[in-house]
């Protein structure tokens, strides 16, 4: 789940036309997992970001930050809400 999701995040940046039919099959498969609260893709994806903020240390500079909120806000606008 971990390794789709940060492929999710690279794959809609990068503009990949799969992402928009795949976001709507994670949405309607995780409904039958009970995930039908759509506010918890948005803190998912904070969550990740966060830790590959720790992992990066002081690389992590404001740039890839604000790299990092612009696509995750990107994908969750793509039909995470
Ligand atoms: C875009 C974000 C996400 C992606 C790409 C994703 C992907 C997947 C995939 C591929 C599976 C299938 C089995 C596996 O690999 O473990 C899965 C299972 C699951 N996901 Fe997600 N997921 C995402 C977000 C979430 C969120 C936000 C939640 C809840 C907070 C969640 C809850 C679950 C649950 C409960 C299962 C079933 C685990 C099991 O019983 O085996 N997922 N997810």
């Amino acid at each position: 789940m971990l390794f789709e999701a940060t492929c999710l995040v690279m794959d809609s940046a990068n503009g990949l036309p799969y992402v928009d039919a795949y976001v709507q099959q994670i949405v309607s498969e995780h409904a039958a997992f009970d995930v039908t609260e759509t506010a918890l893709y948005a803190e998912f994806f904070s969550a990740m970001r966060d830790e590959l903020m720790q992992l990066i240390g002081d690389d992590w500079t404001d740039a890839r930050a604000a790299a990092w909120d612009r696509q995750i806000s990107a994908l969750i606008a793509r039909g995470f809400q």
